[in-house]
């Protein structure tokens, strides 16, 4: 009998026992579940939080764009109406304003211009065509295509090779020829628009060490001085965002050419930057990845 019972007592401590294994599983379970929970919860509401910035972006680019749009057709609409009804007493003056409405016309293609390539790089599809170039090669090239725009614009053209001693023979550049003669056309032009008369624009090359996917590699260094008005602290910051322009920013222009110039060094894998210069003026800089072999 009390060995019976004793029996019983040790079934029911077994019992008892494995309960509160079962417990402490459910509770460990539980506590998974609840953490995963927690986390997609966290998720959603990272996802929520981005959603809603992306939409006010969205919007802020669309309101952006219709302004842009806005101003020049309203200009248009005035001039031509101001034509047709005669306000203008001579053909001179007439011609006057239809020169306006021509160069704003032109000012709206180059916006249009800007903001389709600028969403073709944004949309991930560039349509790019890399070219491997000798780096001798890219400088005659830059240099002929570029030289002229800032003699005819008055200001004095510096050219530095000085930084490229170091760099061995038979390097080369992989680029999209007709992009990085895009970025470096919006620089040299923001370069003269904000550089007073007799100022003087540089363009230098050197060569530094980098890195490529962990392993040292060379890239070539291409930087456009101005003697300008350089550019205000609290500027700085976002210049390269879609159609900023600073506070004190040259008449024309849309503040969609540096965001462009950006887009298209990232996708060279490179990196663009400013700084303000000692004295006065700017510095753009941004570097294009080297490789040791020639190809055609
Ligand atoms: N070389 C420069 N010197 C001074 N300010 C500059 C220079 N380049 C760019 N900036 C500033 O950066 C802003 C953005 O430049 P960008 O994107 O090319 O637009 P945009 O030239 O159409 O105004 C300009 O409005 C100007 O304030
Ligand atoms: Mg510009």
């Amino acid at each position: 009998m009390t060995q019976q019972l004793a029996l019983q007592a040790q079934e029911v401590r077994m019992l008892n026992e494995r309960l509160q294994e079962l417990n402490r599983g459910l509770e460990a379970s539980i506590a998974n579940r609840t953490e995963e929970l927690k986390q997609s919860n966290e998720n959603l509401a990272r996802k929520a939080a981005e959603l809603v910035r992306m939409d006010a972006a969205r919007r802020k680019l669309l309101s952006n764009i219709s302004h842009e749009l806005r101003t020049p057709m309203t200009s248009i609409r005035g001039y031509v109406e101001a034509i047709l009804d005669n306000l203008f007493a001579t053909a001179e003056e007439q011609r006057h304003y239809l020169q306006l409405v021509l160069s704003k016309m032109i000012g709206l293609s180059r916006l249009i211009a800007d903001l389709f390539e600028l969403s073709k790089l944004e949309s991930g599809q560039p349509d790019l065509h890399f070219r491997t170039v000798p780096v001798a090669v890219f400088l005659e090239r830059t240099r002929q295509k570029h030289e002229p725009d800032v003699v005819h614009s008055g200001l004095r053209f510096v050219w530095s090779e000085d930084g490229l001693k170091g760099l061995a023979p038979h390097v080369s550049v992989v680029l999209d020829p007709e992009r990085i003669d895009q970025v470096l056309t919006n620089l040299i032009s923001n370069a003269v628009r904000y550089t007073p008369p007799n100022g003087e624009i540089r363009l230098r090359f050197a060569v530094r060490q980098g890195q490529r996917g962990g392993e040292p590699a060379q890239e070539l260094v291409v930087e456009v001085e101005d003697t300008g008005s350089g550019i205000a602290e609290q500027d700085l910051p976002f210049i390269f965002e879609r159609f900023y322009r600073g506070k004190d920013r040259a008449p024309g222009g849309s503040g969609l050419g540096l965001a462009i110039a950006k887009e298209i060094v990232t996708y060279h894998g490179g990196s663009l930057w400013v700084h303000n210069r000692e004295g006065a003026g700017s510095v753009f800089g941004f570097t294009l990845l080297l490789y040791e072999e020639t190809e055609s």
